[in-house]
């Protein structure tokens, strides 16, 4: 076996965003809270900073700040390609993942040539995990392609429920559901919802959540295959939600179209947890399938967004930093009127707060390096642009009111993710800063700049 991939530069490192030790990560998966730690496991590949055999890495925190890394949770077998992503719940004393079992078929040398299926692993002390030996527990339905992943599981009232990803013999991209007892036999209960058409809703549906939160049904998930069209599904894949009622008869969603959750360009595969104070917290791979990922040079590949609450406003899924953000802030490097074209230093870990108060279309402000900007400017119509200097780099969101415009920016070592307006709006990007950072207004703002814990969280 060849050695584990380790860091070579600390240069991209994050300070404060949960990272892979060294190779690679995508998907957050089995996000979930047992014996007092919050666990996060994620698809790794440890041996090279790109895609390979899928592993679930793993880290445990206590304030969803600061992450332990932990021994690898899982690895594929000689029954199994791959262990693709999945989710994690508390039974029987014991933390379970439900993960998918990716298998090739022939010779193995098409990737596209697929099978899948559902498994589980269960654990005693949240670290060392034994796969189920009767894996795996749920074979596709007659009436499903290959395309058969990411089981998101809760519980209620004693009994479980699994939201599946999934794609229909007619090529359009689901989400099924399930319902178990003891996690190991499996009967469906439903389409729980399906696209529409292609173009806009996809071929797949990965990574599907499903949760309520302010009174609305809410399905969370990645469609494959959208088409890009003017300011939508600019990124490879999406990620979005259909907000509705769940019909109890039926168990299908009635439901709006889809939205895009994020305007950024590095966003994709989101989980969400439930936190024991009722809060429904969501968070997501910091890249997306087309991101670069420059890091890659440096031994290791990927990283996750901060942890975000969700709510439901006038129809529309918000997102707020949680407020356990709030614990990094230290020394203040600005607090007071920010004046048009002064430029001002930002620490390469901070947090920016940018209120405009009534604002008129134009443009808004600027973070830099010299050679690395990120620039937002209002333009008529509601539509507010995010352009970074990059190939392919405005990405733009439109808001259904713009009279006034307030921000909060989370700047990390190779990162920044924009709250717009409380969060009716988000942009997640990862920025690969060189130099010092600047901040310069184009209009007068209340500022705060606050300088975020330093040193790295992870050990
Ligand atoms: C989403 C995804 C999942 C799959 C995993 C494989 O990014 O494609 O559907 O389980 O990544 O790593």
């Amino acid at each position: 076996m060849s050695e584990p991939m380790t860091v070579s530069s600390q240069r991209y490192r994050l300070g404060y965003h949960l990272m892979t030790p060294g190779g690679w990560m995508n998907d957050p998966n089995g996000f979930s809270f047992f014996q007092g730690w919050y666990h996060m496991f994620y698809q790794f590949y440890p041996y090279a900073a790109e895609w390979g055999p899928m592993h679930w890495g793993h880290a445990r925190s206590k304030d969803l700040l600061h992450w332990e890394t932990l021994p690898t949770a899982i690895a594929p077998d000689e029954n199994e390609d791959g262990c693709f992503s999945g989710s994690a719940v508390v039974y029987d004393n014991k933390l379970w993942l439900i993960y998918t079992g990716h298998h090739y078929l022939g010779d193995k040398s098409d990737p596209e040539n697929f099978r899948e299926d559902q498994r589980i692993a269960y654990s005693e002390d949240g670290v060392h995990f034994t796969k189920y030996e009767g894996n795996p527990v749920l074979m596709p339905p007659a009436d499903n392609t290959k395309h058969f992943r990411d089981p998101k599981v809760w519980e209620e009232d004693g009994t479980f429920y699994m939201i599946l990803g999934s794609q229909s013999q007619d090529g359009l991209g689901r989400a099924l559901l399930y319902v178990s007892q003891d996690l190991k036999s499996w009967q469906q209960v439903s389409v729980l919802g399906k696209a529409k058409n292609l173009e806009t809703e996809g071929y797949m549906w990965e990574c599907p959540d499903f949760f309520r939160v302010d009174g609305q049904d809410v399905l969370l998930m990645s469609p494959q295959g959208l088409e890009a069209d003017g300011d939508l599904y600019k990124n490879l894949n999406q990620t979005g939600y259909l907000i509705g009622t769940l019909d109890p008869e039926t168990h299908t969603l009635e439901r709006g179209g889809f939205t895009e959750i994020d305007n950024g360009h590095d966003f994709y595969a989101t989980q969400t947890l439930l936190t024991s104070d009722g809060r429904r917290v969501m968070i997501a791979w910091f890249n997306a399938w087309d991101s670069p990922m420059y890091e890659k040079a440096d031994g290791w590949a990927g990283a996750l967004t901060i942890p975000r609450e969700l709510h439901v406003v006038d129809g529309e899924l918000h997102q707020q930093p949680i407020r356990e953000m709030d614990s990094l802030r230290g020394e203040e490097w600005l607090r007071g009127t920010a004046e048009p074209g002064k430029a001002y230093a930002v620490p390469r870990q901070s947090e920016v707060q940018l209120d405009f108060g009534k604002t008129d279309p134009g443009k808004l402000f600027e973070i830099s390096d010299g050679d690395h900007k990120l620039t937002l400017t209002l333009e008529p119509n509601n539509r507010l642009v995010l352009v970074r200097n990059t190939k392919d780099g405005e990405r733009a969101a439109h808001l259904t009111d713009s009279s006034t415009l307030s921000f909060r920016i989370f700047v990390d070592t190779s990162s920044a993710e924009i709250f717009v307006n409380d969060g009716v709006r988000t942009f997640s990007e990862r920025m690969y800063w060189q130099g010092a950072l600047k901040l310069t207004t184009a209009a007068s703002a209340e500022a705060v700049i606050y300088e975020l814990e330093r040193e790295t969280n992870q050990y």
